[in-house]
C-alpha cells in the first residue's frame, strides 16, 4: 500500500510542479505568479479542490510523446470565495506556453459544464500562447468546443477572465465571449496577431504594449474592463466583483446586513453648479447616493463620458448607469452606448437592479459618428433598456434632451420609477439651439438679432427647462429634492424588490449589434 501511495504522492508533486523549477522561475522573473499561485490568492483559505491534475496530451507528432506534463498546463478545479462556490481554470505558461491542446481544452469544457449544471461562476486565469501548434485541427477544436460552452454559459453563470500574460488568436476569443476582461498593467496582452505578423501583414511597426497591452485595451478598444497592479491585485479585483453578483441567472442579487437610519444627503443638494453649462462630477451624485465606499467602476477609463460600475443600496447591489457631464458634456457617443448597453445587459441576466442618473444634452453630432454607425450603436442602448426586466429607476439631475431623454430609461421604454430634480430640463434640445429654429425669422428679422435669440432662448427655457412639463404628464413619477434621493431610492427598489415582467414567447430578440 505504501508504495502504491508513494506513486500516488510523487505524480501529484510532479503535477504541481508544472513545467519544472527553471520555468517557474522564469515567470516569477517576469513579475508573475504561476497558475498554482494565482489560485491559492483567489480562494478562500485551503478550499480548492483540484480535478484532472494527472491528465497528459495525447499528442504523437513532433516527439512530443516524449514531452509528458501532468495536468497538461491548466489547473483546473473549485473552491469557495467568500463562502461561495466558484468554477475555476487557470493556464499554466510553464507548460508549452500555456498553449491548448486537445486534452487541455477538455479540461476547461470539464470545469464550463460542471459550474452550469451547479449554477456557479466559471472563472478563467488566462496565460497561454494560443493553439498548441504540434497538435493541428485537434487544438482548434478544443478552442471551438470552449467558446461554444461560453455562449451556452452566457446569462446562466457569470464568467469572469483575467488576462495574466501575453494571449494570442484562440486565447483571446474565449475571454472575449465571457461576462468581464480583467488585466495586468506591463504583463498581459491581448491581440488576435501579435506585432510580428502585423509587421509581416501591414507593414505597421507596434509593441506588444501599443498593440493590445492593458492600458489600450482599457482606453482605446474598450476589452478590457478592469486593470490591475499585478497578479494579486486582479485576484483582490475578481473577489470584489462577485461580491455584487448573483452565482447564476436565478439567483437573487448579493445583500449585505443594513439597517436603514437617516438616509438624508446634505451634500447631495450642493452639486449642480448654478450655470447649466458648467459641468460637474457625477461621480459626486454617486457618492452621495450609494452606501459608503460601495461604487465598483467597470471600465473607469474607456468611454468616461459615461461611467458604469456596482454599488450597494442599503445593502443591497444595484447596477448604476450614468452620464457624466465631466466628460464631452455627457453626451451619447458610439463607444458609451456600446459601453453601457453591455452592462445594462450584464445587469439584467443576473437579476441586478438598474439605477440611471440622467445629464445628457443629447447625442454627438458629426460624420465620425455617423460613419461609425452611432444609430446602430445608439439602438443597442435603446434596446437593452427596453428589453430589461429588473427593477429601473431613474433619476434626471439636470439635462434630459432630445433622443437622449428616450434612451436613458425614460418612463416609455419601461422604467418603473422615473426621478427628477428640480434642476432637471426634459427637452427636445437645448433653448439655445431650439429657439434658432423655431424663431428664425422673427431672430432674422429683428432690429438686433442677437437681443431677440436672447430674448426667446429665455422664453423657450422658462417653458421647457425644468421637469414640471414632464411630471405633469406623469413622464417623471415625482420632482424629488437631492437631498432625499438615497432615501427615496432605497425605498423604491424595496418596492420593486418582487417586480415579474412576462414577455411573449419568442426564439429571441434581434438586438442590432
Ligand atoms: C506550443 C508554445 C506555444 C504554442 C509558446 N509555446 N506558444 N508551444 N504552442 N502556441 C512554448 C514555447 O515553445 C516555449 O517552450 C514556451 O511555450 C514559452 O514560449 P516563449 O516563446 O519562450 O515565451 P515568450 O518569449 O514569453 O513568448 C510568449 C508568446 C510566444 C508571445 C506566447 O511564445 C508566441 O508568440 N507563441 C505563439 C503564439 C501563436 O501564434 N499562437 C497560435 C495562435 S493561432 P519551451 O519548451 O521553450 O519552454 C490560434 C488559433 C486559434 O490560437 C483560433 C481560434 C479562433
Amino acid at each position: 500500500m505504501d508504495h502504491k501511495l508513494n506513486i500516488l504522492q510523487s505524480k501529484l508533486a510532479e503535477s504541481a510542479l508544472g513545467g519544472g523549477q527553471k520555468r517557474i522561475d522564469a515567470q516569477h522573473k517576469k513579475g508573475k505568479l504561476t497558475a498554482r499561485e494565482r489560485v491559492h490568492f483567489l480562494l478562500d483559505e485551503g478550499t480548492f479542490e483540484e480535478i484532472g491534475a494527472l491528465v497528459t496530451h495525447r499528442c504523437t507528432d513532433f516527439g512530443m510523446s516524449e514531452q509528458q506534463f501532468l495536468g497538461d498546463g491548466v489547473v483546473t478545479g473549485y473552491g469557495t470565495i467568500g463562502g461561495r462556490i466558484v468554477y475555476v481554470f487557470a493556464q499554466d505558461f510553464t507548460v508549452f506556453g500555456g498553449s491548448l491542446s486537445e486534452t487541455h481544452a477538455e479540461k476547461i469544457c470539464k470545469i464550463m459544464d460542471l459550474a452550469v449544471k451547479n449554477g456557479a461562476p466559471v472563472i478563467g486565469l488566462n496565460d497561454s500562447g494560443g493553439a498548441r501548434i504540434q497538435e493541428g485541427v485537434n487544438s482548434l477544436g478544443g478552442y471551438a468546443d470552449i467558446f461554444y460552452r461560453n455562449v451556452q454559459a452566457s446569462g446562466v453563470v457569470p464568467q469572469i477572465s483575467a488576462i495574466l500574460g501575453p494571449c494570442a488568436g484562440g486565447a483571446v476569443y474565449s475571454p472575449a465571449m465571457t461576462d468581464f476582461i480583467m488585466m495586468v498593467e506591463g504583463s498581459s496582452y491581448m491581440f488576435v496577431t501579435g506585432p510580428h505578423v502585423v509587421k509581416t501583414v501591414t507593414n505597421e511597426e507596434v509593441t506588444s504594449e501599443e498593440l493590445g497591452g492593458a492600458t489600450t485595451h482599457a482606453s482605446k478598444s474598450g476589452v478590457t474592463h478592469l486593470v490591475a497592479a499585478n497578479d494579486v491585485d486582479c485576484m483582490d479585483k475578481i473577489k470584489r466583483l462577485l461580491s455584487y453578483i448573483p452565482q447564476n441567472c436565478e439567483d437573487k442579487t448579493p445583500q449585505l446586513p443594513y439597517t436603514i437610519g437617516n438616509e438624508y444627503r446634505e451634500e447631495l443638494g450642493n452639486i449642480i453648479p448654478e450655470n447649466a453649462n458648467q459641468p460637474y462630477d457625477m461621480k459626486e451624485v454617486i457618492a452621495g447616493i450609494v452606501d459608503t465606499d460601495s461604487f465598483f467602476e467597470i471600465q473607469e477609463q474607456y468611454a468616461e463620458n459615461i461611467v458604469i460600475g456596482f454599488a450597494r443600496l442599503a445593502g443591497r447591489s444595484i447596477g448604476i448607469v450614468a452620464n457624466q457631464p465631466m466628460n464631452l458634456a455627457g453626451v451619447l457617443d458610439v463607444n458609451s452606448s456600446k459601453k453601457a448597453a453591455r452592462f445594462v445587459r450584464f445587469c439584467d441576466c443576473f437579476n441586478i437592479p438598474l439605477l440611471v442618473l440622467e445629464d445628457v444634452p443629447g447625442f454627438l453630432p458629426g460624420t465620425d459618428q455617423e460613419w461609425n454607425a452611432i444609430i446602430t450603436n445608439g439602438a443597442k442602448l435603446l434596446y437593452a433598456f427596453s428589453e430589461a426586466t429588473v427593477p429601473r429607476i431613474t433619476v434626471i439631475t439636470r439635462k434630459a434632451y432630445g433622443g437622449a431623454y428616450d434612451v436613458m430609461n425614460s418612463k416609455h421604454i419601461g422604467a418603473d420609477m422615473n426621478f427628477a430634480w428640480p434642476t432637471a430640463e426634459i427637452a427636445v434640445m437645448g433653448a439655445k439651439g431650439a429657439s434658432e429654429i423655431i424663431f428664425k425669422k422673427e431672430i432674422e428679422s429683428a432690429a438686433d438679432p442677437a437681443e431677440k435669440l436672447l430674448e426667446k432662448e429665455r422664453e423657450y427655457a422658462d417653458t421647457f427647462a425644468n421637469p414640471y412639463r414632464a411630471a405633469a404628464r406623469g413622464f417623471i413619477d415625482e420632482v424629488i429634492q437631492p437631498r432625499e434621493t438615497r432615501r427615496k431610492l432605497i425605498k423604491a427598489f424595496a418596492m420593486l424588490e418582487h417586480k415579474v415582467v412576462n414577455r411573449p414567447r419568442r426564439k429571441h430578440g434581434n438586438v442590432p449589434l
